[in-house]
């Protein structure tokens, strides 16, 4: 069981310092499945490697007093940052309160959550308990298409403003950690999003040969047994349609890694695109989302303007994560062309160190590295942050 205890926070000056005491605290079971990618973990080290391959380039004498991320806007939203956080499913095995602890901090932030469908809160409780947060739902589409209208109109109801549907999750990434550890929900908890839903329960629990399609046997996680079971395996861009005929919230693709995904996505109508591995934790050895956030934002620029029938701003908005940990990070993932960037891990870090508290530090200590990386690269405003600042270390090979 994982105790509400908060550490000492004045010796944790970066995400990394969380990402190192919250290994020392997360019982192996919620530690394995957090910090897990898939296979041989190649993306899931590359999304962070890659970020130090690229260089900043700063400017100098731009008068950068009172630099600022106000007023920045997602989806038509004004948050108080374009950093934001991901969704990552079973959140009470890192603290007591789970997400409803992540959505205060989020809250008393001005920070954008986007919620898991996988969650130890229910999406109602989140609404209830911390209505002024910035909140999207995170969707999977299930095989049970009335389930899964269920969540989204209960979404609706609840004031959740975007549903960010993940397409990169057909079957679960191989977790080798998970595999050998038999991950399962541990039983004290529960997914809460579909307590009334009465097998649901029973068939994360399954044991043995687990589904017959995605291959695999019975070494299989029990989380990845689960979605075997619930998983839609058959989704197409017809769903996308399905799914917008269907609601008036706004649609993000979460997990598009290529340009032509992209492209697609636009013809699709939807409101913006979520550059994303999933954290490493599906397809291994996929690059670095920061490599290839610039052809995503190219195709989307172009396809938008294709499709308005002339050189058009974007109107279709790109958001990425994986890998996130610095501020200068964020810098180059704006500078690239993201409107927002989005973390996962660093979450789960700062709620197992101290809950509520434990977030919070770790979106002021991002927040306060993206504004003095600003600084040192002469950018006052978000607006001052543009391509020519980062450049591929490569790029200095030829001296
Ligand atoms: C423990 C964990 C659980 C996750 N659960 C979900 C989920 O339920 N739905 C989803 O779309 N993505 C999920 N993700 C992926 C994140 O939303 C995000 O894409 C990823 O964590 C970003 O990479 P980072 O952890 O390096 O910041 C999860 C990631 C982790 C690490």
């Amino acid at each position: 069981m994982v105790s509400s205890k908060q550490c000492d926070f004045s010796p944790l000056v970066c995400l990394s310092d969380f990402e190192r005491e919250a290994r020392n605290i997360l019982p192996r079971n919620a530690l394995n499945y957090y910090k897990s990618g898939a296979d041989e973990e190649h993306t899931l080290a590359d999304n962070v490697a890659a970020f130090r391959r690229l260089r900043l380039i700063p400017r100098v004498l731009r008068d950068v007093e009172g630099v600022s991320l106000q007023g920045h806007a997602i989806l038509g939203q004004i948050v108080s940052s374009p950093i934001c956080v991901a969704p990552t499913a079973m959140q009470k095995m890192a603290h007591g309160q789970g997400e409803l602890a992540t959505a205060r901090a989020c809250a008393k932030k001005g920070t954008l959550m986007a919620l898991s469908t996988l969650t130890t809160v229910a999406l109602e409780t989140i609404a209830e308990e911390v209505p002024t947060l910035h909140r999207w739902l995170q969707l999977y589409i299930y095989k049970d298409l009335e389930a899964t209208l269920d969540v989204v109109r209960r979404a609706e109801k609840n004031g959740f403003s975007v549903v960010a549907v993940t397409v990169d999750t057909p079957f679960l990434g191989k977790r080798r950690e998970d595999e050998r550890h038999k991950f399962t929900l541990p039983s004290h908890l529960a997914l809460a999003n579909f307590a009334d839903q009465k097998n649901d329960r029973e068939m994360y629990k399954v044991e043995g040969g687990g589904g017959k399609e995605g291959g695999g046997g019975g070494g299989r996680s029990g989380l990845s047994k689960y979605v075997d079971v619930i998983q839609n395996h058959s989704l197409t861009w017809k769903h996308i349609a399905w799914l917008r005929s269907h609601t008036s919230m706004k649609i993000v693709l979460k997990g598009i890694h290529s340009g032509e995904d992209a492209r697609l996505a636009v013809e699709a109508g939807v409101d913006a695109i979520w550059v994303s591995n999933h954290g490493g934790r599906q397809l291994d050895t996929v690059p670095a989302t920061i490599e290839m956030l610039p052809d995503i934002v190219r195709a989307v620029r172009s396809a938008v303007a294709k499709k308005k029938g002339g050189a058009g701003s974007s109107g279709v908005e790109v958001f990425v994560d994986g890998g996130v940990r610095t501020g200068t990070d964020v810098l180059k993932a704006l500078a690239l062309g993201a409107n927002a960037v989005f973390i996962g891990r660093p979450v789960l870090w700062g709620l197992a160190c101290g809950g509520e508290e434990g977030v919070s530090r770790v979106l002021e200590i991002l927040n306060e590295e993206l504004r003095l990386s600003m600084a040192l690269s002469g950018c006052r405003t978000l607006s001052d942050v543009t391509k020519d600042l980062v450049r591929h270390q490569s790029s200095f090979s030829n001296l």
